[in-house]
């Protein structure tokens, strides 16, 4: 099906209107490959109409469907594994101070619980880690005085359709074996069939919400620790900025945000620190 100079110029406009990607010139591809299993499956008869039907806004469906078909989902268990290690060699010792802190001073703000934030989570598998490695240090008693509850877990990603199979909590085989080491398998999850399904101890940390970073989301509350990792490559560089603007006013002054491999503020924000801890770069409010 054709695409021509004008499909493709209507149909980048808005997508990065709503979701904030920003498609150059020589990613046309990306509109084809990506939207026309779309065009066939609404039965539109060209990539006008599709855009057409969007713009009305008629079938919010429709439009779930082109978020999920145009985003990248790429995501693992322990992505990258360094940042894990980081968080769970660097970051807890410090929070379990933090909490301990708050515990003595009941008239904390927002009570003794650590915020963390998964800002794009895709399918659930960043926040799951996270999870995992906190019930791993502080479960069954480990430390007396901290308790999985004393953490909360908020994962958001703009697509609903990612959203869906996240909040269940069920993974096929292959996204198991790209990640999850064999003991936080066996603890972690029970087999149904040919997927695994994670516990609910795991599950019961997340809560799943939408959140479309290029909205407001200040409305979130405050925040110890900002996963925010291999999202911003694909916002401008003005979104990119409002976004980190937003992470510092969220961010409890000595909290910490986490960015993808690739991702560096250098240029776009100068209201962040970083640390560097092996090969992940941590980020602290300045
Ligand atoms: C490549 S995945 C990253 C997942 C995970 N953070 C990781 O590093 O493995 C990028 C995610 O960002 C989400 N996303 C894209 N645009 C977004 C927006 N405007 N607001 C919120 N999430 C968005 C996509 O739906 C996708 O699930």
């Amino acid at each position: 099906m054709d695409l021509t100079d004008s499909d493709f110029n209507n149909l980048r406009e808005y997508i990065q209107g709503i979701i904030g990607l920003s498609i150059s010139d020589d990613k046309r591809y990306l509109i084809t490959q990506r939207l026309e299993p779309i065009v066939q499956a609404c039965k539109c008869k060209s990539y006008a109409e599709l855009y057409f039907k969007l713009k009305e806004k008629s079938d919010p469906e429709l439009n779930d469907r082109m978020i999920a078909a145009i985003t990248t989902n790429e995501t693992s268990f322990f992505r990258d594994n360094h940042p894990f290690e980081s968080f769970r060699e660097k970051i807890l010792p410090i929070i379990f101070e933090k909490i301990r802190e708050r515990k003595k001073k009941l008239y904390a703000r927002r009570g003794p619980k650590v915020n963390i934030w998964c800002a794009a989570a895709s399918t659930g598998q960043e926040p799951y880690s996270l999870s995992m490695i906190i019930l791993d240090a502080v479960g069954n008693n480990r430390v007396p005085d901290i308790a999985p509850e004393d953490f909360s877990i908020i994962a958001s990603d703009i697509s609903s359709q990612v959203l869906s199979k996240a909040i269940s909590g069920r993974f096929e085989q292959m996204e198991i074996t790209r990640g999850v080491p064999e003991n936080y398998r066996e603890r972690f999850f029970t087999r149904d069939g040919n997927n695994w399904i994670v516990s609910e101890e795991v599950q019961k940390l997340i809560e799943f919400r939408r959140v479309n970073l290029i909205e407001s989301f200040l409305f979130l509350g405050s925040f110890d620790v900002i996963f925010c990792r291999n999202v911003l490559i694909y916002f401008d560089i003005n979104t990119r900025i409002s976004i980190l603007d937003q992470f510092h006013q969220l961010l409890n002054h000595d909290g910490f945000l986490f960015l993808g491999a690739s991702e560096n503020i250098f240029g776009v924000s100068d209201k962040f620190e970083s640390n560097h801890f092996g090969r992940t770069i941590i980020y602290k409010k300045k």
